[in-house]
């Protein structure tokens, strides 16, 4: 199968391209335009890990850049994984185009070209922050969406365009609605990351929102592997979007907890106020993803800390 994978040197898009270079022998082809939100060194060894298969292709462009893209169309695939987009909560607060340009501009080029190659199957990273603040949890796919800030909202839009844009047609689209993905390469703008990093440069200042009371509900990347590669081939009747989590919502607090015990070394921690992009709790229910592609067990929070942990203690480097 050719499979077009976007945002390669991101988080997930490189966790799941290896996923499938190691375990399958489908072509993957890849897009990125290895933007400096946040460290590029940290892209570019993640790439460097994915070009030592013989199966995998690499384009560096923008994906507003839409003469490239159709010529990378002309390869003509079975399915595309985008990945690619400006994420980060906090960022919509400084540079809220950035989100416009790549989340609805690249968006909407990536969706033509899909429509007009007739790609079979389209599976997209929609976001745990199209919810919003909400009071009732677990939060359902049926759940009323309202986000509060600019990055949620261009993931709405994304899912509403393509309701609109692909009814009655052929292509099988799925928006993933990702919460708090950790793990092994993780992103170092997001609170685990952050929390290693200060640990490993021996940080005397770590500031934590919300005096530690936001909860999140923390997906390891193991687990989203597996239902990135469980959606690749289920027979799927309609367009849908489903959330992608644990249904585990974990106090912030327990998380640096535990990640205390693996390290000598603890920052001090400063508690400040609640940021206002932030929202204060995200839980998902995930029993759709169980129903539908029969993904029963997810892997325990500790033993998912505990491999990023081990990860992080022999490659910070990397993000140094
Ligand atoms: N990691 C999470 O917890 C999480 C949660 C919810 C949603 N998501 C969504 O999942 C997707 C992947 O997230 P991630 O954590 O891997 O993020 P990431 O920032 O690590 O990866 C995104 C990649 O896309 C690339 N990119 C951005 N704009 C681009 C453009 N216009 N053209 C080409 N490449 C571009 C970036 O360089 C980056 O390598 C994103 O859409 C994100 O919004 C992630």
């Amino acid at each position: 199968m050719k499979i077009l994978i976007t945002g390669s040197a991101g988080f997930i898009g490189y966790n799941f391209c290896k996923f499938l270079l190691s375990n399958t022998n489908h072509q993957v082809y890849s897009i990125d335009n290895i933007n400096n939100y946040y460290s590029q060194k940290l892209k570019k060894a993640r790439l460097k890990d994915l070009k030592k298969y013989k199966n995998f292709k690499f384009y560096k462009f923008d994906l507003c850049n839409k003469k490239k893209l159709e010529k990378v169309f002309k390869l003509k695939f079975n399915c595309v994984y985008h990945f690619a987009a400006q994420a980060g909560v906090r960022y919509s607060l400084i540079n809220p185009r950035s989100y416009i340009n790549s989340n609805i501009i690249g968006f909407f080029n990536l969706i033509e070209l899909i429509k007009k190659n007739r790609v079979h199957k389209f599976f997209y990273a929609s976001s745990s922050s199209v919810y919003g603040d909400s009071k009732k949890f677990p939060l359902k796919e049926t759940h009323v969406i309202s986000p509060k800030n600019i990055y949620g909202l261009t993931k709405k839009n994304n899912e509403e365009m393509v309701e609109l844009f692909f009814k009655g047609f052929s292509t099988k689209c799925i928006g993933l609605r990702f919460f708090t993905v950790f793990g092994e390469w993780g992103r170092p703008d997001m609170l685990i990351y952050k929390y290693l990093n200060s640990i490993y440069n021996k940080s005397n200042k770590f500031y934590l929102n919300n005096y530690g009371n936001h909860t999140r509900d923390f997906t390891y990347i193991e687990d989203v592997k597996e239902i990135l590669f469980l959606l690749l081939n289920k027979k799927i009747e309609n367009n849908t979007v489903v959330n992608i989590c644990s249904n585990n919502p974990v106090k912030i607090t327990r998380v640096l907890n535990i990640i205390n015990k693996k390290f000598k070394y603890k920052p001090k921690i400063y508690k400040r106020s609640f940021q206002k992009a932030d929202v204060k709790k995200t839980h998902g229910s995930n029993s759709k993803i169980k129903y539908l592609y029969n993904k029963k067990k997810f892997i325990p929070l500790e033993i998912a800390l505990n491999n990023t942990c081990n990860w992080y203690k022999k490659n910070w480097k990397i993000f140094t």
